[in-house]
């Protein structure tokens, strides 16, 4: 009996002496499982608001990935929010200003919109259209890129060097369950080859796009339809510095953007079954150096064929998977293990870091004093998975969207491809829009609806006025209905997906 008296009870200790809680005792209010994107910055918002954090993380080598290059101007603003603005200095980072469309060798410009007006979640707007602050918002919005480990290197030390965070290097196994209430209790992990275990109020599971526990609560899987192929080009001869490249052709969409003074990263979208990458055709390489090379401009061609020569291609699976409500007591999945979308434009990282802000937001000391009072954080939950919507809608729907577009296979998705660079050389409100919404700067759906189908009726008048002949005018009219059509089963799922709880 004399035993029960002899420690103060947990939450007294936590608060006395946190560190040696998280450093001796494994407890902590929060316990995260990856120092990815997703988790450095949840470990740093809710050490910020004084929470104790234990952040696992399987390696802490800085990684050396070809995914998350480059950040949207709206993950720049969220990153600045959460005060990790610095990690983006002193590691080469490239500025962006926009992208640069080439379809069959055509380009356009598509800058981020000058004074972007941010708006915010629930559609009220922040800004005013007067001129007075129109003058004060002039800036245009930038973006960057950069080698991805250098930048998780920063955020993890920007973790570690946090008083309340402990970072440690540990890959989880399982997840601890009270077997009466079924709350997550906090997880088991192998620390240098050691069984070990870590508990907090609340376990974030961030383990990345091939997460290992999300199979525990939800039962689809992430579709994935293409690969991405990472080269890297040395000293690449870009058409318009400081702004990404999408090349449009024959085959599906190639990324180009410099990830640092010398280097410049090429993605090539290689979708499931293309026959001049199959093992009999030659393989990958194979369709890099018949289709892809030709199809790029000219000056970025000798640094492209030097990288294939040197090898070190990679791949990553684009995957797709809706958001879901967390509804498992004492657990918060995140991340790409929560909710992903096709890497085309850049949003991941972008969703991260915004979702970093809401949920600091609404699981605040002010509003939710314990993270072990279940109900409220899943009350909470309910709320952020709505709240987030504003922002990552967009940005989920626009990726697979867009992607369907650029990687045309049939007539119907081309003239809709060829609608959507057109529509982009009008310029004006037609690039700000949709350059906007891509950069995590509009959060408003229906600002994307609109843009998809005037590209859409846009696509649909070319195929109609611009044909050959007037005899085959009164039949692209017939044809055109298609062409609606394919517009709306290009975007309709994707839009049902984002309206599930
Ligand atoms: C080809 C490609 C290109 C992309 N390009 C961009 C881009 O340019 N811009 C952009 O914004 N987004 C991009 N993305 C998306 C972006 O990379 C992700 O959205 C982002 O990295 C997700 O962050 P995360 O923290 O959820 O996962 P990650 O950043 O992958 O982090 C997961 C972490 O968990 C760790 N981990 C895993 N399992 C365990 C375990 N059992 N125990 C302990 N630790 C574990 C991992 O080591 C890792 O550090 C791209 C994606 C792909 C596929
Ligand atoms: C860490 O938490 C304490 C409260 O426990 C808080 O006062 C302090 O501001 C936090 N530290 C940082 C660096 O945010």
């Amino acid at each position: 009996m004399a035993e029960v008296h002899e420690q103060p009870p947990v939450q007294l200790r936590l608060r006395h002496n946190a560190e040696k809680q998280r450093r001796l005792y494994h407890e902590a209010d929060v316990v995260i499982v990856g120092a990815g994107i997703l988790g450095c910055a949840v470990a740093v918002a809710l050490g910020n608001q004084g929470r104790s954090v234990i952040l696992l993380e399987k390696s802490l080598k800085q990684p050396d990935r070809i995914v998350g290059e480059l950040l949207q101007p709206g993950g720049v603003a969220a990153l600045e929010k959460l005060g990790l603005r610095e990690c983006l200095e002193e590691i080469d980072a490239v500025a962006v200003f926009g992208y640069d469309v080439i379809y069959y060798g055509e380009e356009v410009r598509i800058p981020y919109p000058a004074n972007a007006q941010e708006v915010g979640q629930d559609g009220t707007s922040e800004k005013s259209q007067s001129d007075e602050v129109r003058e004060t918002r002039r800036t245009r919005p930038e973006g960057r890129s950069f080698h991805h480990g250098r930048f998780i290197k920063r955020l993890r030390d920007k973790a570690q060097a946090h008083h309340n965070v402990t970072v440690v290097e540990a890959t989880v196994t399982e997840l601890v369950r009270c077997a009466d209430t079924n709350t997550i209790l906090g997880v088991e992990a192998t620390v240098q080859g050691e069984h070990d275990s870590f508990f907090g109020d609340l376990t974030v599971v961030a383990d990345g796009y091939a997460s290992k526990f999300r199979k525990q609560f939800r039962t689809d899987l992430p579709v994935s339809k293409s690969k991405f192929w990472g080269l890297e080009l040395i000293d690449a001869q870009l058409p318009m510095p400081n702004h990404g490249h999408v090349v449009l052709g024959d085959g599906a969409p190639v990324l180009l953007y410099q990830i640092g003074t010398h280097e410049t990263r090429a993605l090539i979208d290689i979708p499931e079954g293309t026959p001049t990458a199959s093992l009999a055709a030659g393989g990958v390489k194979n369709h890099l150096l018949t289709v892809v090379l030709p199809s790029l401009p000219p000056n970025v061609r000798p640094s492209f064929s030097a990288a294939i020569e040197k090898g070190g291609l990679r791949s990553m699976p684009n995957s797709f998977l809706p958001a879901t409500t967390n509804k498992t007591p004492g657990l918060i999945l995140l991340g790409d293990a929560m909710n992903m979308r096709h890497p085309l434009t850049g949003g991941g990282m972008t969703v991260a870091f915004n979702d970093a802000v809401l949920l600091a937001e609404l699981l605040s000391p002010a509003v939710c004093p314990a993270l072990d009072d279940t109900t409220t954080v899943l009350k909470q939950m309910r709320t952020f998975h709505w709240r987030r919507k504003g922002l990552t809608s967009v940005i989920n729907i626009l990726a697979q969207a867009l992607y369907s577009l650029f990687a045309a296979d049939d007539a119907q998705l081309k003239a809709l491809q060829m609608g959507c660079f057109q529509y982009f050389k009008l310029g004006g409100q037609a690039v700000d829009g949709p350059v906007g919404l891509l950069a995590g700067i509009i959060r408003r759906p229906f600002v994307l609806f609109y843009h998809f189908f005037a590209v859409a009726l846009y696509a649909i008048w070319i195929y109609v006025t611009w044909s050959s002949s007037v005899v085959m005018m009164p039949l692209r009219a017939v044809g055109s209905v298609g062409v609606f059509w394919k517009a709306c089963v290009v975007i309709f799922p994707y839009i049902f997906s984002e309206l599930q709880s």
